[in-house]
């Protein structure tokens, strides 16, 4: 049982698990203070962001019913998990002039965990 434990442990918080990667349950908290407000997780459900359901992997741009700026539109690199963490970094950085009023996150291993957790809603 003990060992099990460790094991278990090992998984969720051991070298195996390395920032890099990202933790989804941590990011899923992450998520929920840094991203919910604006941006619902449900396909097709729109808030002040688009939904994030699947975006990973996918052309920027591509919610129906959803009024991106004209900068995102033009924006055809797709949200690769490196892309999109330049993108949480510095929103503005990566789409000047988009709409996302987000000053963006700092920490690096807390967007690699949103990642991570973004990475659990399909998409590739
Ligand atoms: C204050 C509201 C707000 C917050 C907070 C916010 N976003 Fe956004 N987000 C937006 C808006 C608005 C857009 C559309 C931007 C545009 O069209 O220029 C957007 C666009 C995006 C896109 C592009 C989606 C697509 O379909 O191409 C991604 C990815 C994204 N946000 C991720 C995040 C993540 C991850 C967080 C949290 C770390 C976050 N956003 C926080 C409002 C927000």
């Amino acid at each position: 049982m003990r060992k099990i434990f460790m094991i278990a442990a090992l998984l969720m918080f051991g070298p195996a698990n390395a920032h890099a990667e990202g933790n989804p349950v941590r990011g899923a908290d992450q998520y929920k203070e840094e991203c919910a407000d604006c941006h619902s997780v449900v396909p097709g459900k729109n808030k002040k962001g688009p939904s994030l359901h699947g975006v990973v992997g996918r052309t920027p741009a591509r919610v129906e019913g959803f009024e991106y700026s004209d900068p995102m539109k033009a924006n055809a690199t797709p949200w690769t998990p490196e892309r999109l963490d330049a993108y949480i970094t510095a929103p503005k950085k990566v789409v000047p002039h988009g709409i996302m009023k987000f000053d963006g996150m700092e920490n690096a291993a807390d967007r690699a965990d949103v990642i991570a957790y973004l990475r659990t809603l399909g998409g590739s």
